[in-house]
């Protein structure tokens, strides 16, 4: 067992199930601290933290709604008061579109919404986080900003055009945090998850596996939470030393160009 002032401490947000538990539940296991969020304090939160503590780690439940940008200081203060000084940030949690079709449909509500929690947010957490980074020493921990965006930051989805519009915000945002915080020594990623089971993909994703089996993704199937899970924690633990700024295709090799 590490010493509490060692500890890594990360905030993962939307990780009250989906692709963020299981980052959650993998940071765990590599020793962080983890505070685990979702938009309000249910049942579903709980489930969550129940989970990650099996692991045997610090856990606290981090309840606010993301796209709440004057809450966000105030919620990684009471992250620190519970866990300890943050040294990690996984900017996760996102949402699909209202409804999938033909970008001439579009509505408002739903460009507002998707751009509002996979960008907006996204970018005022992250400034929050290295504020109160930069405002102190820090410790000689790994420091990282681990951003979830999306295969659909590069290839679109021609039923989600607003989905794929606030995936390449968020994935410029990671490039522009990366120039930014270089020079502090603190490490950005973007992670590029392509066909995941979860319950934001649960509509389609039979279809999905029967295309990834036909060769849409190079491994002949769809990914596993735990997939990006595990990839994540090796960013975040900085198994990948000297970089920063890497986008990474987490999609079996879907994109990559063929004919
Ligand atoms: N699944 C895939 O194939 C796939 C592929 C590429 C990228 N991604 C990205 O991976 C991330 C996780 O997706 P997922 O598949 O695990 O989705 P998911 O199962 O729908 O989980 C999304 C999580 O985000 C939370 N969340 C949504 N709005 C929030 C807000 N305003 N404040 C705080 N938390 C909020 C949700 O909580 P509530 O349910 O309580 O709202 C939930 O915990 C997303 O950014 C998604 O765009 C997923």
């Amino acid at each position: 067992m590490r010493a509490a002032s060692v500890r890594p401490v990360a905030l993962v947000t939307g990780s009250s199930r989906g692709i963020g538990l299981a980052v959650a539940e993998a940071l765990a296991r590599e020793g962080f601290a983890v505070a685990v969020n979702g938009p309000v304090d249910d049942a579903e939160l709980s489930a969550a933290v129940a989970r990650v503590a099996a692991l045997g780690a610090p856990v606290a439940a981090a309840p606010f709604d993301v796209t709440r940008v004057g809450g966000h200081d105030a919620a990684l203060a009471v992250v620190e008061e519970k866990l300890g000084r943050l040294t990690t940030l996984v900017n996760n949690a996102g949402v699909g579109v209202l409804r999938r079709g033909d970008m001439l449909d579009v509505s408002e509500e739903s460009w507002d919404r998707c751009l509002a929690v996979n960008a907006k947010a996204m970018f005022f957490l992250s400034q929050a986080f290295a504020r109160r980074l930069l405002s102190r020493e820090r410790s000689p921990l790994f420091h990282s900003i681990v951003n979830v965006t999306s295969s659909n930051a590069v290839a679109v989805a021609e039923q989600r055009s607003e989905y794929c519009a606030s995936k390449a915000a968020a994935a410029m945002v990671s490039k522009a945090l990366a120039v930014r915080l270089g020079r502090e020594e603190i490490a950005v990623y973007d992670v590029q998850p392509g066909l995941i089971a979860t319950e934001m993909t649960a509509p389609v994703i039979d279809a999905y596996r029967e295309r990834a089996e036909q060769g849409l993704t190079l491994f002949p199937r769809v990914g596993q939470p735990d997939d990006i899970g595990a990839l994540v924690a090796s960013l975040a633990s900085g198994r990948l030393p000297y970089t920063t700024g890497l986008s990474i295709p987490a999609d079996a090799g879907m994109l990559i160009p063929r004919f």
